[in-house]
């Protein structure tokens, strides 16, 4: 009766990882969302947004006042220019934005590279897309693009490439030479490019970000994905934008338009008055949140994992390998149990698992309980 269009894909590891801390009572730091309130500015703003009468449906490609406070944004902390009419659309989300690049621009036949460890959402959106993924594992120590490696998987059939940078599960970033190789490739093979840059903001120790829209060659090609979910700490409200030249953008809206048609009118609303408000803001979280990296990995100084510092996003890797050589899925699953701490497996966001021994943290938390995590890790 029914032939799955999607037979290899169950509930994502993160749902599931976060169910079992429910069940278990574990401290949650699987899912990827802040446990700590959003500024208040942005929830008055949300309340004054439903109150006074934003509840009915917004332009689809955004409300035009949100619309202009991104391009301004993009001007303030990238140096960018875009068209609030032409090249911005507001999305119900990035994984929204990321499902309509990828349908607007491949389909039978094509071949679109990823990384691995690759975000889950992005191959069943090139599957039903019909194209096929082509898998480019990063290099193993460092999680940095294998530059060799990745020439040698582009065929005639190459059609795109999913960059994310800073990169969930690793929080690795892409430097301006990474960006300067890449925008050279894209011109070589003539590839479109979708840019994943939901953790724009969170990249330390006196990093930049490099965006694809700060890069002619890049700028010209791709799809750039932003998410307010991880900027402004409000994952729930599930909206984030599109960032394309003129032509991508208008292919990508006819898709969005009959996927869910618009992003929700009241989180516009508010997103915009607090972003004129506070047009700084995004510049405060690098601090905010290499602090929190600082806090959970100095309290976790007197375990045996190994640890690197993350680069960005606010996930961090630990290697368990001094301490157990078991499978990581196990491992989370036993540590989620036993000692009620739930991670994510980083083998889950391979094709091929290599033979590693990471699990990802989410330190988007308030400090007791990165605290009270470290101190239940520091016993296993
Ligand atoms: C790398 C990456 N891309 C996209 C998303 C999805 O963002 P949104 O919640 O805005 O759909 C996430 C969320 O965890 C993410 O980590």
């Amino acid at each position: 009766m029914l032939r799955s269009k999607l037979p290899a894909v169950g509930t994502t590891i993160f749902s599931r990882m976060s169910q079992m801390a429910a069940q278990e009572q574990a401290l949650n730091l699987s899912q990827g969302f802040p446990d700590f309130d959003p500024p208040a500015a942005l929830l008055d703003a949300m309340a004054r947004a439903v109150n006074n009468g934003g509840n009915q449906y917004a332009p689809m490609p955004g409300l035009p006042y949100l619309r202009e406070q991104i391009a301004g944004q993009l001007l303030l902390h990238r140096g960018v220019n875009a068209d609030s009419d032409t090249e911005i659309t507001v999305v119900p989300g990035a994984t929204e934005g990321i499902f309509c690049a990828i349908m607007a621009a491949v389909g039978t036949g094509d071949e679109v590279i990823v990384f691995d460890p690759c975000y889950d959402s992005y191959e069943p959106a090139i599957q039903l897309a019909g194209a096929r993924a082509v898998h480019v594992p990063l290099s193993a120590a460092t999680f940095s693009v294998d530059w060799e490696r990745l020439e040698a998987a582009v065929t005639p059939r190459t059609r795109m490439l999913i960059i994310n940078s800073p990169h969930n599960p690793t929080g690795s970033i892409l430097t301006s030479a990474d960006m300067v190789q890449l925008e050279a490739l894209v011109e070589r093979h003539g590839l479109l490019v979708v840019s994943d840059e939901v953790y724009e903001h969170l990249v330390f120790d006196g990093r930049q970000h490099h965006s694809v829209l700060q890069y002619p060659g890049l700028r010209r090609r791709s799809v750039a994905v932003f998410s307010f979910g991880k900027t402004y700490a409000v994952t729930g409200w599930k909206t984030g934008y599109c960032v394309a030249p003129p032509a991508l953008t208008a292919e990508l809206r006819k898709i969005h338009q009959f996927v869910c048609f618009v992003a929700v009118t009241p989180v516009q609303q508010a997103l915009a008055d607090f972003m004129a408000e506070e047009p700084g803001y995004p510049t405060t979280l690098a601090a905010f949140y290499q602090a929190k990296r600082d806090l959970f990995c100095n309290a976790l100084k007197p375990s045996s994992f190994s640890i690197t510092a993350s680069a960005g996003t606010y996930f961090q890797l630990l290697d368990y390998s001094a301490v157990t050589r078991g499978i990581d899925v196990e491992v989370a699953e036993s540590w989620t149990r036993d000692n009620k701490i739930a991670s994510i497996p980083v083998s889950v966001f391979y094709q091929q698992p290599p033979d590693a021994t990471y699990l990802r943290l989410c330190f988007a938390k308030r400090d007791e309980l990165l605290l009270e995590a470290a101190d239940r890790l520091c016993k296993i």
